[in-house]
């Protein structure tokens, strides 16, 4: 066990008495910190590396941050030295925007789970991508993109045009996502016409930038767990239809049936961790029978072990990303999950 991995069991009763979103920003602080001094490798041991070959790039190993953790792109190389193959940055918008009021992050540590109605605060495409292009790390890179708040379903193209014309130079993949919950109307756009038209002028664009930049960047779309069979049929049928690069499943869910009785039950926005696992394996699987065999799946949703890690992968999944689950877990979760997959 390296020393950060030996310490977030000593540091987490301290971190979970603090509000959830200032734990957040002190604990990426303090990663950014120890990294800068080559602290957060003290210790670890060579964890395994099993390279996958997927979406045209050598990943160093399957297991991925996922979006939202680190949203401004402020410290891949300390993610990556923690132990992750790739990072996803964002959600960006195409200018920057502060989300919704606080409090907006919530902790149900009874279900190893997390409600947050952050609303895609962030500072902005061209800030991340300025930061992006002095990234130094081995580690794949994906670069998130959403719309602005403000941004009329109508026009929700423009930004989603704007983020991936933006973020093409320095990103490995694009993650278009149409997922969050926090974002009224986003979802909307998961509708087999709207996702048609949106995946398509995307696609005309991805094709643009490759011959004008002499390198094809894969595009993947970030779907929601709250899908019925229909809708899932009818988005495989368009990802198919339009050689969508990868599909990552999946993002919070809306349902509370699993955290029923909690007195957090209430709070608006996306319910991630445990409560989720199920679902988005079930998705998984789904869009694993529906999707062309060539078409990789991020696996996402309440990984908080390396088994969980591994059910994913059964389930359909190239590659798997965490996020609750490094808060419940620690940097012990990155170990875990390399030494199962790795395996
Ligand atoms: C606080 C928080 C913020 C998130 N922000 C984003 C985001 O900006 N963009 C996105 O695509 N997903 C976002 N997500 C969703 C995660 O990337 C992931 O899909 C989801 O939490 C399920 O994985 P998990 O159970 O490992 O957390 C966020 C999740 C949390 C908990």
């Amino acid at each position: 066990m390296s020393l950060t991995a030996n310490l977030y069991p000593l540091l987490k009763p301290w971190l979970f008495r603090m509000d959830a979103e200032r734990a957040h920003e002190w604990t990426t602080r303090m990663m950014r910190f120890s990294h800068s001094l080559g602290l957060l490798t003290v210790g670890q041991e060579v964890l395994p590396q099993k390279p996958v070959e997927c979406l045209g790039l050598r990943f160093p190993n399957a297991l991925g941050l996922a979006a939202g953790m680190d949203k401004s792109a402020s410290a891949v190389e300390a993610w990556a030295a923690l132990g992750f193959g790739f990072v996803e940055v964002g959600t960006l918008t195409p200018r920057p925007q502060p989300g919704n009021p606080k409090p907006r992050l919530f902790r149900l540590p009874e279900h190893d789970a997390l409600i947050n109605r952050m609303g895609f605060n962030n500072p902005g495409i061209h800030s991340a991508v300025k930061r992006l292009k002095k990234r130094r790390t081995q580690a794949v890179v994906g670069v998130n993109i959403g719309k602005n708040f403000d941004t009329p379903n109508e026009e929700a193209v423009n930004d989603y045009l704007l983020g991936l014309r933006a973020a093409y130079e320095v990103a490995d993949y694009i993650a278009v996502n149409i997922s969050s919950p926090n974002t009224k109307g986003l979802r909307d756009l998961q509708a087999e016409e709207s996702i048609r038209s949106l995946l398509g002028a995307l696609k005309v664009e991805q094709a643009k930038l490759a011959k004008e930049q002499g390198q094809m960047k894969p595009v993947l779309v970030k779907i929601a767990p709250d899908l019925d069979g229909q809708q899932i049929e009818a988005l495989a049928r368009v990802f198919n239809e339009l050689a969508v690069d990868g599909v990552i499943a999946t993002n919070t869910t809306i349902s509370r049936v699993a955290v029923a009785g909690h007195p957090l039950e209430k709070e608006a926005g996306g319910l991630s961790g445990a409560p989720v696992k199920e679902r988005s394996t079930d998705v998984i699987q789904a869009f694993r029978m529906l999707l062309k065999e060539s078409t990789p799946i991020i696996g996402v949703g309440g990984i908080l072990s390396g088994a969980d890690a591994a059910e994913k992968m059964k389930a359909g999944a190239q590659l798997v990303q965490v996020y609750s689950g490094l808060v419940f877990r620690g940097p012990g979760l990155v170990q875990d999950v390399l030494r199962t997959i790795g395996a």
